[in-house]
């Protein structure tokens, strides 16, 4: 492990995004869809590693093409790759650490641990192979969850990086990500689970005499049916394995070297679904290291002299335009007044939303170690200097 230094404790709360980051040997960015988590993250592992040092991963979850692109992670599976000091140099940098990336592969994740789990060959190939098991390991939404954190306790088991961030799928419900592992267990202990395979498995049943079966062969055709219960037999020879694993991936979120980060944006509906999240958090007694809020506007769109300016230029537009038709050499009165008009009322507009933003944020009932603001940039974060810039902004704020 390479030592890294701690951050400085900053205003009300107890600690900085460097300090987390310095730490923790697990960061996880949730919170609700679209918000920022995927760039967040990469952006606290980008500044995690130029300027803390030691070996840092970023596990990103579907990034934009873009992003992909400038980690290097494009066309590649779960492999992870490092993030060449020459991509740092183009943007300026020369990074105490290394920054590796990698990206979650689902299928390519759930099929490693059906090998780590399947008790011989056969099985391990018969599950492989099996339709319906391909058909749930590649789609079903449900699995990211989980498969997330697997992935992430295997990587942290292997003790290669100092810190590993990582960046959630976009659940369709926050508590669906923190609940994962303890739903793997339940469902592989289920009496449901059971009571699908015993017709099967005893072969004594028949099963053409239970109306179920009977309808349930009609619609869906036997050949469907029996992948099922083929796909729950050989899963349940897996159970020992799959629900001592997912307790441990439980542990590991619980465990003192792991920390959330909530990220949100101030709108009303993100900001209360990730508010929520913070609070199922501590319900479950996981860290909560910081909250987040990113695509946030300037302050100074607030003061109020700039407010006066901008009155200035939508209620005296003409008279202003007058003034100005020299210095702009232009010819049209009417269009520069036009013009005034609407960058006057422009910057009054940005000014009610930003002014929404703060009340927003002081109805804020939950109070993290850390609480960071991210300014909205004008284009995309899409690159090392994008990120860098971004986690300037974490850094300092
Ligand atoms: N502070 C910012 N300023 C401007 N653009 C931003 C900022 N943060 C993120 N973006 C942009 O917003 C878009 C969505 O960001 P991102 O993919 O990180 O969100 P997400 O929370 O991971 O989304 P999903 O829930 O779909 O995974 C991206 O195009 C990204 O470049
Ligand atoms: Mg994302």
């Amino acid at each position: 492990m390479t030592p890294r230094g701690r951050g400085q404790r900053r205003g009300d709360h107890k600690t900085s995004i460097d300090g987390l980051l310095a730490s923790r040997e697990i960061v996880v960015a949730c919170g609700p869809g679209g918000v920022g988590k995927t760039t967040t993250a990469a952006a606290a592992a980008t500044m995690a590693a130029a300027r803390l040092g030691g070996k840092v991963l970023v596990l990103t979850v579907d990034p934009a093409r873009r992003l992909a692109n400038a980690l290097g992670l494009e066309g590649i599976g779960n492999t992870e790759r490092r993030v060449p000091d020459e991509a740092f140099a183009e943007a300026g940098v020369r990074p105490r650490g290394e920054l590796w990336a990698a990206m979650l592969d689902t299928k390519e994740s759930w099929d490693a641990l059906v090998r780590l789990h399947a008790p011989d060959a056969r099985t391990r190939d018969e599950i492989l192979a099996n339709p319906l098991y391909r058909n749930i390991s590649g789609r079903f939404v449900q699995s990211h969850d989980y498969i997330a954190m697997e992935r992430l306790f295997e990587i942290h088991a292997d003790g290669k990086y100092d810190l590993i961030v990582v960046d959630t799928p976009p659940t369709r419900n926050a508590l669906d990500f923190l609940d994962a592992p303890e739903r793997m267990a339940d469902f592989f202990s289920s009496r449901l689970l059971r009571w699908l395979i015993v017709p099967y498995r005893s072969r004594l049943v028949n099963m053409a005499s239970k109306p179920f079966y009977q309808i349930a062969d009609r619609i869906l055709g036997t050949q469907f049916l029996e992948d099922i219960a083929q796909f729950f037999i050989l899963f349940q020879s897996m159970y020992a394995g799959f629900v001592d694993r997912a307790r441990a991936v439980h542990r590991l979120m619980a465990d003192q070297r792991t920390s959330f980060v909530v990220v949100s944006t101030l709108e009303a509906v993100p900001l209360r679904e990730a508010e929520f999240f913070a609070q199922a958090l501590t319900d479950r007694r996981l860290h909560l290291g910081a909250i987040i809020l990113n695509k946030v506007l300037p302050s100074y769109l607030r003061d109020p002299r700039g407010t006066a300016v901008a009155e200035r230029l939508r209620d005296d537009a003409e008279e202003l335009a007058g003034a100005l038709m020299g210095v702009l050499e232009a010819a049209d009165v009417r269009q520069v007044t036009r013009v005034l008009a609407e960058v006057g009322q422009s910057y009054l507009d940005y000014r009610v939303v930003a002014q929404r933003e703060e009340e927003q944020q002081s109805t804020l009932a939950t109070v993290p170690e850390a609480l960071v603001s991210v300014p909205y940039f004008e284009t995309d974060v899409y690159d090392l200097s994008g990120l860098l810039r971004l986690g300037h902004q974490l850094w300092e704020s």
